[in-house]
C-alpha cells in the first residue's frame, strides 16, 4: 500500500514538471493570436492533429531517450555518438533563443497583474492602446522583463524548488478554473457567435504551406519539444513510470488548455468588434476587456488571471533554462550557479534587444525581422521541427528496436499495444511529414533569408558537432 502511494506522489511531481513546462505563454499569449493570423478553424484543426499524431510521438520519444540515457539534451546524443552531439547543442541554442524573447512577454503578465488594480479595467476602449503604449516603452517592459527572469534565476540556481510546484499545484488549477468562467463569459456576451463560428467552422480557404508549419511549429513550443526540454525531464524519470500515459496525460492537458483559452478568447474578442489577427496583445487586450465588463469584481480577477499567466509562464521558462543548464553542468563541468548566472546574463542582453525592437529599435532590422521576431520564428518555425526531424531520424533509423521497447514497456512489465504503430511514425511518417511541411512552409514564407540562415546554424553546428 505504502509503495504505491509513494509510486503516484512521484508520478504525480513529474506531469505537474512536464506540464508545467509545456503549459506556457504558448497556449494562453500564443496559440489564440496564431490561430487569429492563420485564419480560425482551419489552423485549430490541423494544429491539433500535429498535436496529437507528431508531438505525442515525439514526446514519447523524448522521454524514452531521455530516461534510458539519464542525461539532458546533448549528453543524451552524445552517449550514442560525438556525430549526433550537434542535434542536442541545436536544443541548447533553442533554449537561448525562445529565452532572448520568453521572458519579455512574461514580464508583461507581470505588469499587467499590477496594472489590474491601477485603472487599467476603467477605461476598456483604451485597451489596444495602453498595451501597444506599454510594450513600445523603451525603460518599463525591461524592468519587468528582468524580475521575471530574476525569478527564473532564484529557482533554477536552486535547482527547482518546492515553492515554484506548490504554487503551481494551486496557481495552474486556478488558472484553469478561470479561464473556464472565462469562457462561460466570453460565450454568453451578444455577438459571440461569430466568435465561435471563426474557432469551429473551417475555412480552407486560408490555408496554405504557411499554414502548416506554423501549426507544425505551434505545437512543438507549445508541448515542449524539438529542442530537449522533455528529454531532460525524462531523465529524471524512475523505471517504474508508465511513459505511455505520462505523455498521453501531459498532451491532452496542453491542448486543452490551449482549446479552452481560444473559447475564452475569441467570442468575446468578436462580441467587443475587435481584430482576430491583433498579433501578441491579443490576450492582454482582451482578456482584460471581458473583466472590464464585471464592475470592480473584474479587477479581483483580472489580477489573478494574470499572477496565474506568470506562473504557467514560469514553469515554462524554468524548463528552458534548465536545457541550457544542464548542457553546461553535463558537459562542460560547470557549477550549476555560474552555469546559471552566465546563462541568465546573456539572456538578459537578448531580451533587452527583443524588448526594445518592439518599440525604439524597430528601424533596426535583420534579415528584415527585430530581435523579438528573429529569435521568435527562429525557434518556432524552424529549430523545433528540426529538433524534432532530428530525435525522429535519431530513434527510428540508429537507436535499436528492442531497446526503445525495452524502455517503452519497462523491460517488458507493461504493455504497449501501439508500439509498431508509434515506431512506424516516427521512423517513417513523421520525418516524411516535417520535411515535406518544412519545404513547403519554407518556400511560402516572408523570411527566406531568415530561414536559409537557420539552416546554415544547424550545417555549422553540424560540422563541429565533435567539439559541443
Ligand atoms: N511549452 C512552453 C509554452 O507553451 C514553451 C516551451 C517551449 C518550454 C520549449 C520549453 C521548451 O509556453
Amino acid at each position: 500500500m505504502s509503495q504505491k502511494r509513494e509510486n503516484w506522489g512521484s508520478r504525480l511531481g513529474f506531469i505537474m514538471a512536464a506540464a508545467g513546462s509545456a503549459v506556457g505563454l504558448g497556449n494562453i499569449w500564443r496559440f489564440p493570436y496564431m490561430t487569429g493570423e492563420n485564419g480560425g478553424g482551419a489552423f485549430i484543426i490541423i494544429y491539433l492533429a500535429f498535436a496529437l499524431i507528431i508531438g505525442l510521438s515525439i514526446m514519447l520519444a523524448e522521454f524514452a531517450v531521455g530516461r534510458r540515457s539519464g542525461l539532458g539534451a546533448v549528453g543524451a546524443y552524445k552517449s550514442y555518438s560525438d556525430r549526433w552531439s550537434f542535434a542536442g547543442a541545436l536544443g541548447v541554442l533553442s533554449g537561448f533563443f525562445i529565452m532572448g524573447f520568453y521572458p519579455v512577454v512574461g514580464g508583461w503578465a507581470l505588469a499587467y497583474v499590477f496594472k489590474s488594480f491601477g485603472g487599467l479595467l476603467a477605461a476598456p476602449e483604451a485597451m489596444g492602446d495602453v498595451f501597444g503604449g506599454f510594450i513600445t516603452n523603451p525603460v518599463q517592459p525591461l524592468i519587468w522583463m528582468l524580475i521575471f527572469l530574476a525569478m527564473n534565476i532564484v529557482i533554477v540556481a536552486k535547482g527547482i524548488s518546492g515553492g515554484i510546484e506548490k504554487a503551481g499545484k494551486i496557481l495552474m488549477p486556478t488558472l484553469f478554473a478561470l479561464f473556464i468562467f472565462l469562457a462561460i463569459k466570453s460565450i454568453s456576451l451578444p455577438g459571440a457567435g461569430a466568435g465561435l463560428e471563426f474557432l469551429f467552422k473551417p475555412d480552407w480557404s486560408v490555408v496554405t504551406g504557411q499554414t502548416f508549419l506554423a501549426a507544425l511549429g505551434q505545437a512543438f513550443f507549445s508541448l515542449s519539444l524539438g529542442m530537449g526540454a522533455m528529454m531532460t525531464y525524462g531523465s529524471y524519470l524512475n523505471k517504474q513510470e508508465n511513459l505511455q500515459s505520462n505523455a498521453l496525460i501531459v498532451t491532452l492537458m496542453d491542448t486543452g488548455v490551449a482549446l479552452l483559452a481560444g473559447i475564452a478568447i475569441f467570442p468575446a474578442l468578436f462580441a467587443f468588434g475587435m481584430e482576430p489577427a491583433a498579433g501578441p496583445g491579443l490576450v492582454f487586450v482582451v482578456v482584460p476587456s471581458i473583466f472590464a465588463e464585471m464592475g470592480g469584481a473584474g479587477v479581483f480577477f483580472s489580477a489573478i488571471f494574470f499572477i496565474a499567466l506568470v506562473v504557467a509562464a514560469l514553469t515554462s521558462s524554468v524548463s528552458l533554462l534548465e536545457v541550457v543548464v544542464a548542457y553546461l553542468i553535463d558537459q562542460k563541468n560547470m557549477v550549476r550557479k555560474t552555469a546559471v548566472y552566465g546563462t541568465s546574463a546573456i539572456m538578459v542582453v537578448l531580451g533587452i534587444l527583443s524588448s526594445l525592437s518592439l518599440g525604439i529599435m524597430s528601424g533596426v532590422t535583420v534579415f528584415g525581422v527585430g530581435a523579438f521576431d528573429f529569435f521568435d520564428i527562429l525557434t518556432d518555425k524552424i529549430f523545433l521541427a528540426i529538433g524534432g526531424l532530428l530525435l525522429a531520424i535519431f530513434v527510428g533509423w540508429f537507436l535499436k528496436k528492442e531497446d526503445l521497447k525495452d524502455e517503452l514497456t519497462n523491460g517488458g512489465t507493461i504493455k504497449f499495444g501501439l508500439f509498431e504503430a508509434w515506431y512506424n511514425l516516427v521512423k517513417y511518417v513523421i520525418p516524411v511529414a516535417i520535411a515535406i511541411i518544412a519545404v513547403a512552409g519554407i518556400t511560402s514564407i516572408a523570411q527566406k533569408g531568415l530561414m536559409i540562415f537557420g539552416l546554415l546554424v544547424i550545417v555549422v553546428l553540424a560540422i563541429f558537432s565533435k567539439k559541443l
